[in-house]
C-alpha cells in the first residue's frame, strides 16, 4: 500500500493514490497551471481547411488572451494578437469569417493587413514622425501539425514534432482522410468542472460498462476486450477495433460490412487537445478542454467530415455525441467536481492493473504526472 513518505510522483503506479483533490479546485494551483502549462502549450486553433482563402480567419480566446489565425494574400497563415496597436481595442469579435479588405479597428479606423502589419491610420500625416511601418501587431507562435493550425504564447516552445514524436503518424493512420476534413459544426458547452476532471473522464475505459446506457451503447459498437490505452511521453491514444457483428449504430442500420477503419480512435496531445473518430462514423471529432478558471471549462465539440453530404450514420453519431454520450459524461464531471470539495475525500486509488487492460486507469495517472511535472519540475513520468 502507498507509503505516505513516498513523493506523489514516485509512487508505484499499481498502488498509487490519486492527485490530491485540491489540484482540482485550488485557485493558486490553477494560476500555476495557467502559467506553467497553458501559457506554454500548443493550442489547437483550427483545421487548415478553415483558412482556405485569403482573409479567412479563426479567432481563439484563452483566459484573457485572444489570437487571430488568418491566411494572407500570399497564402501564408499568420497568428497574431487580436488587439489594435493604437489604444488597445480588440479587433475581431466573430469567431470565424473572411476579411475581404484590411482589418479595420472600429474605434479610430487603424487598418491592418492580413498579417497584422499596419497599413493606414487616419490623420497620421499630421502626426510628427508617424510611420505605419513602425506598427505591427505582435505575432504569436504558430505551427501546422497533422493538418491543423496550432498556436503557442511561448516563443521558445518546442516544435510539435519534437514534443509529440509519432503522433502525426498515429493520427494519419487512423484518419486517412485527415487533409480533406471540413468543419461541419462546433459547439461550446461550459462545464462547471476543472479541466482535468473532464480529461480524466475521457481517458479511461473503467466507466464504459458501469456508468450509463449510452456508454454501454458505445462499448457495444467496438470490440471492447481489445480496447487499448497507450501512453507516449506527451501524448496518448486509446481505442478499439469495431464490433464486426454490429448491425446498427446510433439508431441507424449499417448498410455495409464493417472495416478495420471503422473502429474507435482517440488521441490526446498534452495538455488539452483531443481528436477522435467514433465507430462507423466517418467524421473526425475534436474535443477540447479550454479552462476558464479552476472550476469552469469550455468543452468545445468540433466535428469535421470529408463529405459535402454527411452519411446518415455520421450525422447520427454527431447528434448522439451532443445529446446522449456527451451529457452523460458531463453530468459525471459535474458531480465529481462537487465531490472533490468534500471534507470526506482527498485521494483515491488509481485502478491500474498489471496488464494495463481496457478498464485500467493508467492513462489518468500518466496525464496527472505530466501536470505534476509541469507544476513541480519533478521527473514525474515513467
Ligand atoms: S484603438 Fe484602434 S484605432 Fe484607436
Ligand atoms: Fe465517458
Amino acid at each position: 500500500m502507498h507509503n505516505k513518505q513516498t513523493p506523489w510522483h514516485a509512487q508505484d503506479p499499481e498502488q498509487a493514490l490519486t492527485l490530491p483533490s485540491r489540484y482540482f479546485f485550488d485557485k493558486d494551483i490553477f494560476a500555476q497551471e495557467q502559467q506553467e502549462i497553458f501559457m506554454k502549450a500548443w493550442h489547437f486553433g483550427c483545421h487548415v481547411n478553415e483558412l482556405s482563402e485569403p482573409g479567412a480567419y479563426v479567432v481563439r480566446d484563452i483566459f484573457d488572451q485572444s489570437v487571430i489565425l488568418m491566411r494572407d494574400k500570399d497564402g501564408e497563415i499568420n497568428a497574431f494578437h487580436n488587439v489594435c496597436q493604437h489604444r488597445g481595442n480588440r479587433l475581431l469579435t466573430e469567431t470565424r469569417g473572411v476579411q475581404k479588405g484590411t482589418i479595420r479597428c472600429l474605434y479610430h479606423s487603424w487598418c491592418y493587413a492580413h498579417n497584422g502589419d499596419l497599413r493606414a491610420a487616419p490623420r497620421s500625416q499630421n502626426i510628427k514622425a508617424f510611420n505605419v511601418d513602425d506598427f505591427h501587431i505582435p505575432k504569436v507562435r504558430l505551427q501546422v501539425f497533422a493538418g491543423s493550425v496550432y498556436f503557442n504564447f511561448d516563443a521558445d516552445a518546442e516544435d510539435m514534432n519534437t514534443l509529440f514524436p509519432g503522433a502525426e503518424d498515429a493520427i494519419r493512420a487512423a484518419i486517412p482522410k485527415l487533409d480533406d476534413m471540413r468543419l461541419v459544426q462546433e459547439d461550446d458547452v461550459i462545464v462547471p468542472a476543472n479541466w482535468k476532471v473532464i480529461m480524466d473522464n475521457s481517458i479511461e475505459g473503467y466507466h464504459f460498462q458501469l456508468s450509463g446506457p449510452h456508454h454501454i451503447d458505445l462499448a457495444s459498437l467496438i470490440n471492447f476486450s481489445d480496447y487499448k490505452l497507450r501512453c507516449f511521453d506527451n501524448w496518448w491514444t486509446y481505442g478499439a477495433p469495431p464490433n464486426f457483428d454490429a448491425k446498427e449504430a446510433y439508431g441507424v442500420a449499417l448498410d455495409r460490412q464493417a472495416e478495420e477503419g471503422d473502429g474507435f480512435f482517440n488521441i490526446g496531445l498534452f495538455p488539452h487537445n483531443t481528436f477522435y473518430q467514433f465507430p462507423f462514423s466517418q467524421c473526425m471529432g475534436t474535443f477540447m478542454m479550454i479552462p476558464l478558471d479552476a472550476e469552469r471549462t469550455i468543452l468545445r465539440f468540433g466535428y469535421y467530415s470529408p463529405y459535402e453530404q454527411l452519411p446518415e450514420v455520421t450525422q447520427a453519431s454527431i447528434q448522439w455525441m451532443n445529446e446522449d454520450l456527451g451529457p452523460e459524461d458531463i453530468d459525471l464531471n459535474i458531480t465529481v467536481q462537487k465531490g472533490l470539495h468534500s471534507l470526506g475525500y482527498d485521494q483515491g486509488r488509481y485502478m491500474i492493473d498489471a496488464a494495463r487492460s481496457n478498464e485500467s486507469e493508467h492513462l489518468v495517472l500518466h496525464f496527472h504526472r505530466l501536470v505534476y511535472q509541469a507544476l513541480h519540475g519533478q521527473s514525474a513520468t515513467d
